[in-house]
């Protein structure tokens, strides 16, 4: 019998679910278990064996039943949990998720197209990845050109078609010309890349919106009461607007645009009357049409919007820091 507990207690070890302890009590006390088949044997025995034997059968079982017993109550509470109470009613998506919101950056671009839409702008999609002659040269930016050292890029390598990441959304100037007929007015946005020293007002990739419009007549007048529509749309109608003699390859003439907002002049971009030679490159006759372009910064916009010190703060993954907007 003692080997028998010994062989048991080795085995309850490693019953750790309530079916193998079920096993091992069938095994021990089970109808064909040793422990039964010698219990069955007492009746024939004389009186002193059956004593002996009876007693130590006895005390194998119940130390076996115990033990079981003691592993059972262990394994059960292991398995317990809070019990559900399905009658009560459920959460709403509200309850359990926390809502987000749009980034500032989104804030500021949602409330641009709103404004430009209600100007009659139509809002179009533009390509990232461009080719040189797009970026550059069709911009009156030949290589060997000092404009292009200002907008210093990132160039792809081992591409004879010269792919690079735009330097500024004016980039889709002269492919929207080539597919479109005059008069339009459109706005793109999207990102462009520059490999900068990046500090509070610059980073190496931005959002920049371009607006381009085309028509018969459209003079500097017509730019300079666009713009200020827009910008006191978008910032406010007590905002003030100041334009600052430029140089852009693309643009003759070329001006900064400032607002001064809480006492302070900010830059929101560059603008101008397109070049006669850009619209060549578009394929539109200069003679017919003329037009002005702008294009402006999206963070530098809502920095002036929501008071941000650094700009770099818009693409820190901060969520405290954001969730203010
Ligand atoms: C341009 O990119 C011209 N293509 C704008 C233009 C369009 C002129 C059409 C004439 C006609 P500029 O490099 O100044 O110009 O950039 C325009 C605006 O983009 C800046 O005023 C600023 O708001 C934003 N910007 C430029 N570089 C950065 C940068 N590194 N980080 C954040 N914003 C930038």
């Amino acid at each position: 019998m003692e080997e028998i507990l010994n062989e048991f207690n080795q085995e309850l070890l490693t019953a750790n679910s309530l079916i193998s302890l079920e096993d091992l009590r069938i095994k021990y006390l089970g109808k064909k278990s040793l422990i039964s088949s010698e219990l069955k044997r007492l009746p024939g025995l004389s009186g002193q064996e059956k004593a002996e034997l009876g007693k130590s059968l006895n005390h194998a079982k119940i130390s076996i039943q115990q033990a079981l017993s003691i592993k059972k109550d262990e394994v059960e509470s292991s398995l317990k949990f809070d019990p559900i109470d399905i009658s009560k009613p459920g959460k709403s998506l509200y309850e359990q998720a926390v809502i987000g919101h749009m980034h500032p950056s989104n804030l500021v671009l949602q409330e641009t197209y709103r404004v430009f839409t209600e100007l009659g702008f139509a809002i179009v999609d533009s390509p990232e990845i461009e080719d040189d002659w797009h970026n550059f040269e069709a911009l009156n930016m030949p290589e060997i050109h000092p404009a292009r050292e200002m907008q210093d890029t990132f160039y792809i390598k081992d591409t004879n078609k010269k792919l690079l990441p735009r330097t500024h959304t004016s980039a889709m100037q002269v492919r929207f010309m080539k597919e479109n007929k005059p008069p339009f007015k459109v706005l793109l946005s999207g990102k462009a890349f520059r490999n900068e020293n990046e500090d509070a007002t610059h980073s190496w990739s931005f959002g920049q919106i371009e607006g381009i419009v085309v028509g018969d007549g459209v003079s500097v007048t017509d730019m300079k009461g666009t713009l200020a529509q827009i910008v006191r749309k978008q910032l406010g109608d007590d905002v003030q607007i100041r334009y600052r003699a430029s140089y852009f390859p693309y643009t003759e003439p070329s001006v900064e645009v400032d607002a001064k907002f809480n006492g302070k002049w900010l830059e929101l971009g560059g603008a101008g009357m397109i070049h006669p030679n850009v619209l060549n490159n578009g394929g539109i006759d200069p003679e017919n049409y003329s037009g002005f372009a702008f294009g402006w910064g999206v963070e530098r916009i809502a920095v002036i919007k929501y008071g941000i010190n650094d700009l770099r703060q818009l693409w820190r993954p901060k969520l405290d820091y954001l969730e203010q907007f």
